[in-house]
Formats: structure tokens, C-alpha cells, sequence
């Protein structure tokens, strides 16, 4: 078992497997899941769905420039299931479990790399399940029952805000706001510094087309010559050391001062009888400014598009308010907000009817899981009464299931119970804009009139 100390040292160096067994299904394709540019619509639907008909266990060619051989790319519901009950056969620590490309070496952003991978979405075993359980007091019914209090307040406040104009930018007036304010209170973070994990995050999103960006001019310019505009990676670069630096600050002041916050209990944590290393330290901060944000943040844009195509539902939700939380599992569903996150097989396995050998990597796609029509009758419609809404793999399942689930299903019930209370006829006014990214469904533009 790795020491808490880093496991990215580890990762570093690691290998993988090219498929070691024929494939079950014979589909020849064009499409390509790590072109981001497809994501920019949103969810690939038909994509999916095509994968999901012809070959649902899909051995997927590596990523432009990736070292790494390929993957196998799961799109129906049972394979994800499975393949997320069973950490001993499918590790989330070799290889990581969010990882799609580890990525040339000498391309290696140096310490947002690092940091993507020392963190506990990256761990099995006893360190995964210690590191966890220092997370579970902000998550449990009684906390999350506080939380709600100020929570709703605040949803007030930004709906006082908005009001009178009539009109917004959606992202950027609510669904940014309450995600950053919410885990603000969790983890203990002053009022005055909560506006620059607004930027952070909006680098963040972008982390990976900038990365894709930057590799494409590298590989143009060696045929051109030309010199490469490099002012948009130092701007992100700045940004990244900002973010980090700022969170060793606080995590620093955390250990010497604890409060009753999610930043000092990850501060002083101790795994193995040690406190965590700055390498974790890094990790652990990006990870939960990270997935605290941006989910939560993708959904409460996302459902205004649904209720916006959908007014049968919305008329329905207005009239019947207890359709609330399976309203909101529904638009969890059918957004998705993550993406995919990735596996490796410790074995010789078998997904669906493909046998699989040790090594090889495998891509759960949670969107194309939860639209999967032998889970959920016609699941492109969104239908706020459908029973088995809370069946969808958005939160993922198993060890690694979203620790931050009850939080984020009390902000988007809230939002919506405000926000169609006083604007019941919310709706988009224009185009929507979505960043080029396969990790998460991120929304960065969503106008609306109300
Ligand atoms: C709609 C909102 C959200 C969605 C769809 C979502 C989705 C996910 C997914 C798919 C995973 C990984 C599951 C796996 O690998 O099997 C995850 C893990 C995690 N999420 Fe969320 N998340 C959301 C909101 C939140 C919030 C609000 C927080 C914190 C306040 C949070 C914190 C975390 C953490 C810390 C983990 C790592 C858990 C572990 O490794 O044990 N998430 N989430």
C-alpha cells in the first residue's frame, strides 16, 4: 500500500496495457470522445447512443499526443454499475480514477498534474476510506440541516439582486454565486476571498482545452517555425499558483488555528499516524473547491434549459411543489454534470462480453449510462414524475459515490423552490455557451428573462 505521502510519484512512471483480448464487438466508428469540441452542445446524445447500440464496451483510441494505448469507453448503465461496485478488480489508484489522460511527461502542468492525482478520488483501500471519513461530519443530515438555513437566505439575496433587472446571465448572477458561497461555509473560507474562487474556477473549466490548444500550436509551429503565443498559458499559469498558493495559506492557518470548518478538519487529518503532505494538502484543496463548485454550479444552469424546452413540466412542478426532489434528481439525470471518471483493471475481468486483461483503462460515460432506455423508459424525455429518477449514475456508486450528494441536492430544491415561486416563467433568452470540455458539463453562458 502507497504512503498518504504522494501517490503521483508513483503514477508518474506508470504503464499501461494495450487490450489483451480481441474485441467483443466488431463497430467501426469516426466518433471521437476526446475531441472536446463535441462537448461544446453538451451531452454527445447520439453519439451515445450509437456506442451504447453497436458496441457498449468500446475499445476507443488514445487521445491526440497521449502516451498512453487507448481505452475501454462504457456507455451502458449495467457495465458503469458494475465496473464502480467492485474497487478490487477496477482500482481508482492505479492509473487514477479521473484521470483520461495522464499525458506526455515534458507536457505536465507542474502542479496542477500533481494535484489532480494526490487526492482521495485517487485512492483505494483503507487510505480512500480514512481520508473520506474526516470529510462525512459536513455531509451528515444534522450539518446539511444548518447549512439549509443560511443557504436559503442567501438564495433570497441573490434573487433580490436580480429582480429588478428583469433579465441575466444566469451563470454569472446565480448559478456561479450560490455553489462558491455554499462551500464557503463549509470549508471555512472569509467572505472577502469567496470572488476569486469564482476566477479559479473559471480557468479550471478551461484547464483542458488549454492544454489540447497549447499541444496543437506546439505540433504547427514545428512545421511552421513560427514562434508560440504562449500569453494565454502564463495567464493560466499565474491564475493555478494563485489558487494553490492561496490554499496552502489557509490550510496552513487551519492547522495552527483549527475551527469547526471542512478545511481544518483536512488540515489536521492524520492517516497512518501522519498528517497529510503538502503533495495531499494540494490535492485535497483542488479536489474540493473543484467538485463543490462546479457540479452543483452545471445543474442549476442546466435545469433552466430544461424547464425553458419543457413548460408541460415546469406548469406541472409550479402546481404540484412535493415533485421537487424527484424534479431535481431528474434534471441530475439528464445533465449529468460529470461527465466520466476512469478505472483500471488489477485482473483478468470481464465487462459485458468483453474480457479484459490486467492494466487496461477503462472510461465510465455517467450521460450515456443514464439515458440508457433498458434503465429508463424514453430517456430523452424529461419527465419530473419518472419513478426510477434517482436511479442515474451522476453521483457515481460505490466507495467513491459523491460525498458532497445531500448538499448538492438541498441547493438545487432550494434554488428552484425560490426561483419558480417568484419567477415562474424563468426561461432562456439566447444562446447558451458551453466550454470545450470532456470532464465536466461546464455552462459558462445561460441568458434568461423572467
Ligand atoms: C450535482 C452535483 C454533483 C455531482 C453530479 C457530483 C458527482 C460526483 C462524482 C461522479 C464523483 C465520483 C464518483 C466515483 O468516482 O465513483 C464525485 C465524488 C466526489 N464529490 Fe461530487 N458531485 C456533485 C456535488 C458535489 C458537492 C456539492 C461536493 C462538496 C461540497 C462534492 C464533493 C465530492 C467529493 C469530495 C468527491 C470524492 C469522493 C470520494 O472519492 O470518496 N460533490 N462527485
Amino acid at each position: 500500500m502507497s504512503s498518504p505521502l504522494s501517490i503521483s510519484k508513483e503514477i508518474a512512471n506508470s504503464t499501461f496495457n494495450k487490450r489483451q483480448h480481441p474485441a467483443a464487438h466488431d463497430f467501426k466508428t469516426t466518433i471521437n470522445l476526446t475531441d472536446l469540441d463535441l462537448f461544446t452542445k453538451g451531452q454527445p446524445i447520439k453519439e451515445f447512443k450509437e456506442m451504447r447500440d453497436q458496441a457498449p464496451v468500446f475499445w476507443h483510441p488514445p487521445m491526440v499526443g497521449d502516451i498512453e494505448p487507448g481505452f475501454w469507453s462504457l456507455t451502458n448503465h449495467a457495465d458503469i454499475l458494475k465496473v464502480s461496485s467492485d474497487p478490487s478488480t477496477f482500482s481508482s489508484q492505479m492509473g487514477t480514477g479521473t484521470m483520461m489522460t495522464l499525458g506526455r511527461e515534458d507536457r505536465r502542468h507542474p502542479k496542477l498534474w500533481r494535484s489532480a492525482i494526490d487526492h482521495m478520488l485517487n485512492l483505494d483501500g483503507a487510505l480512500h476510506i480514512n481520508l473520506r471519513r474526516e470529510h462525512m461530519p459536513f455531509f451528515k443530515p444534522d450539518y446539511v440541516s444548518n447549512l439549509r438555513v443560511k443557504v436559503s437566505a442567501k438564495i433570497t439575496a441573490l434573487l433580490d439582486t436580480i429582480e429588478p433587472k428583469g433579465e441575466c446571465n444566469f451563470v454569472h448572477d446565480f448559478a456561479q454565486q450560490l455553489p462558491i458561497y455554499t462551500l464557503s461555509e463549509i470549508l471555512g473560507i472569509p467572505e472577502a476571498d469567496r470572488q476569486k474562487l469564482v476566477t479559479w474556477m473559471e480557468f479550471l473549466e478551461l484547464a483542458q482545452y488549454i492544454q489540447v490548444d497549447q499541444m496543437k500550436k506546439e505540433l504547427d509551429a514545428e512545421h511552421t517555425k513560427e514562434p508560440v503565443n504562449t500569453e494565454m498559458i502564463d495567464m493560466f499559469n499565474n491564475m493555478i499558483d494563485e489558487m494553490f498558493e492561496y490554499g496552502r495559506d489557509i490550510l496552513n492557518s487551519k492547522r495552527k488555528n483549527p475551527q469547526d470548518d471542512l478545511l481544518s478538519a483536512i488540515a489536521n487529518a492524520e492517516i497512518e499516524g501522519q498528517q497529510l503532505s503538502q503533495e495531499f494538502l494540494d490535492g485535497s484543496w483542488l479536489l474540493i473547491i473543484f467538485a463543490g463548485n462546479d457540479t452543483t454550479r452545471n445543474t442549476l444552469s442546466g435545469a433552466i434549459k430544461l424547464l425553458t424546452e419543457n413548460p408541460d413540466q415546469r406548469q406541472k412542478l409550479i402546481d404540484n411543489p412535493d415533485l421537487m426532489p424527484n424534479f431535481v434528481q431528474e434534471c441530475i439525470r439528464m445533465i449529468s454534470p460529470v461527465m466520466h471518471m476512469r478505472r483500471t483493471t488489477t485482473c483478468e475481468t470481464q465487462v459485458g462480453d468483453q474480457l479484459m486483461g490486467p492494466g487496461e483503462k477503462i472510461v465510465m460515460w455517467y450521460g450515456a449510462a443514464n439515458r440508457d432506455p433498458s434503465v429508463f423508459t424514453n430517456p430523452d424525455k424529461f419527465d419530473i414524475e419518472r419513478e426510477n429518477a434517482d436511479k442515474h449514475l451522476a453521483f457515481g456508486i460505490g466507495r467513491h459515490t459523491c460525498v458532497g450528494k445531500p448538499v448538492a441536492l438541498m441547493q438545487l430544491a432550494e434554488s428552484y423552490t425560490q426561483i419558480l415561486q417568484r419567477f415562474p416563467d424563468i426561461h432562456m433568452n439566447g444562446e447558451w455557451k458551453v466550454a470545450p470540455n470532456n470532464f465536466v458539463h461546464a455552462i459558462q453562458e445561460m441568458p434568461v428573462k423572467f
